[in-house]
């Protein structure tokens, strides 16, 4: 080696794109943070390992003790084109410097109508679409909610086993993913019921794979001996089932639970929150099972990280009068000036991108899959793919393995790792990303 030249390891340290893990994890500063942290919040955070995050630029985040990771979570997939884009930071700017706030639902300002149109033109749906902005996931929906409740004069709602839709009562009432959310906040919302949702046990236990015993269970049991489908207002879906595991639903069940709406009069509700906004590399994950829903709820990845969301429907179903819905901060327009940057930029390299490296990621997955034992089941669409592992000690152990080597991943499911990184990921930090998962599970202790 001349004098000149840098150690491969010394290179990697000193380059701000790759993940470098300087001191013990917590590092000292992440200690007193956390100390500081657990004696002012709520008990009730589940803080998966203990990252203190100070930055963030693009793939990497860095703690406040300069340990750097690479982010495959994506702040449970919302950094939808990484941390602090240029155009998205030069965006926020703008408007703070023009107009931070006016309250949209008495006032009007071109953000919030640029945003609305926006969204319409990309909603899956044929008849033209109207738009509700929201703060946030659960916000919009109970907007979905209140609409189709509203719009059919009924009471009943469908969700389904596994679901994730919020916390608000409302939104709660859909939720069935993890006992703890529910329990101690009855009464919820009467006439809401659970129907199987597709999942890859019930796939290899036989029922078909394509979600037909599902399908038959909520027309025979649910619809024969629990709720009439003349008192359901909506039934409502994630497409891929987020926080319940990363379940893609069939396309065969998308399309029986259209049938079964179209013959009742039920509004199909596609829950888009976690699975829209380009991360399956189309703008919605529907898309993908050729099914149009009537009313699209979406949040998280719309603005890169800046608190907005909407749901969105047919023109058809917007039967409320003025007054009948209204929210004092939604649709704020640093907010939406942020949406608007991020769908300029999923538009002209996301979409493809999230298609181009869910391919590889996925690929790299089934690669480290075929090696081990611990791992059951790789699935999902574009850059939402979940990771099942044979058991829920060991999807925590690799989660916190991979932390320790510098990569930010997520548990959903009973055991399951997320990877749902920025669709602006490349190729190397993929390839980053599935060496140091590889390691991970080759030394994560149960
Ligand atoms: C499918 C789905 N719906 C609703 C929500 C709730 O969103 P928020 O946390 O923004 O209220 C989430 C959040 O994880 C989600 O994944």
């Amino acid at each position: 080696m001349t004098t000149m030249e840098v150690p491969a390891s010394d290179a990697a340290a000193q380059n701000p794109g790759t993940p470098h893990i300087q001191t013990e994890l917590p590092g000292p500063k992440a200690r007193a943070l956390i100390a500081r942290d657990e004696a002012v919040a709520s008990p009730s955070l589940t803080r998966a390992y203990p990252l203190v995050a100070e930055s963030g630029s693009g793939m990497v985040v860095t703690d406040v003790d300069g340990n750097r990771f690479l982010d495959f979570a994506a702040g449970i997939a919302v950094c939808a084109t990484g941390h602090s884009h240029p155009k998205v930071v030069a965006a926020i700017h703008e408007q703070a410097d023009r107009l931070i706030h006016i309250a949209a639902t008495d006032f009007y300002e071109p953000r919030y109508t640029e945003l609305m149109e926006r969204l319409a033109a990309i909603a899956p749906l044929s008849e033209k679409a109207r738009v509700f902005l929201t703060n946030s996931g659960t916000e919009a929906v109970e907007g979905a909610i209140k609409l189709a409740r509203y719009h059919t004069h009924r009471p009943g709602i469908i969700a389904f086993e596994g679901a994730f839709h919020g916390r608000t009562m409302g939104s709660l009432s859909l939720t069935n993913s993890k006992i703890k959310q529910r329990a101690g906040f009855g009464p919820l919302i009467p006439m809401v019921h659970h129907a199987p949702f597709p999942r890859i046990r019930a796939w290899r236990e036989g029922s078909g794979g394509d979600g037909s015993a599902e399908l038959a269970h909520l027309s025979d049991t649910i619809f024969g001996r629990q709720i009439s489908p003349a008192d359901v207002a909506a039934i409502v879906v994630e497409p891929i089932q987020g926080e319940g595991g990363y379940f893609p639903a069939p396309k065969a069940f998308m399309q029986g639970l259209r049938e079964i709406c179209n013959e009742h009069g039920i509004l199909l509700v596609a829950d888009e929150i976690q699975s829209g906004m380009g991360r399956t590399g189309k703008w919605w994950a529907i898309e993908h099972t050729g099914v149009e829903p009537d009313i699209l709820t979406t949040a998280k990845g719309i603005a890169s990280g800046m608190p907005i969301g909407a749901f969105i429907a047919r023109d058809s179903v917007w039967t409320w009068p003025p007054g009948a819905h209204g929210s004092t901060f939604a649709g704020n327009p640093v907010c939406a000036a942020a949406a608007l940057a991020t769908i300029d930029i999923i538009e002209s390299e996301g979409l493809a991108n999230a298609a181009a490296m869910g391919a590889r990621l996925r690929s790299g997955l089934e690669d480290v899959a075929s090696r081990t034992d611990a791992i059951r089941d790789v699935r999902g669409v574009g850059l939402m793919l979940g990771v099942e592992f044979s058991t829920h000690g060991a999807a925590e152990a690799v989660q916190e393995a991979a932390f320790r080597l510098g990569l930010l991943t997520l548990e959903c499911g009973e055991s399951s790792l997320r990877f749902s990184p920025p669709l602006i990921v490349d190729e190397a930090s993929v390839d980053t990303a599935l060496r140091l998962f590889g390691e991970a599970v080759a030394t994560a202790k149960e």
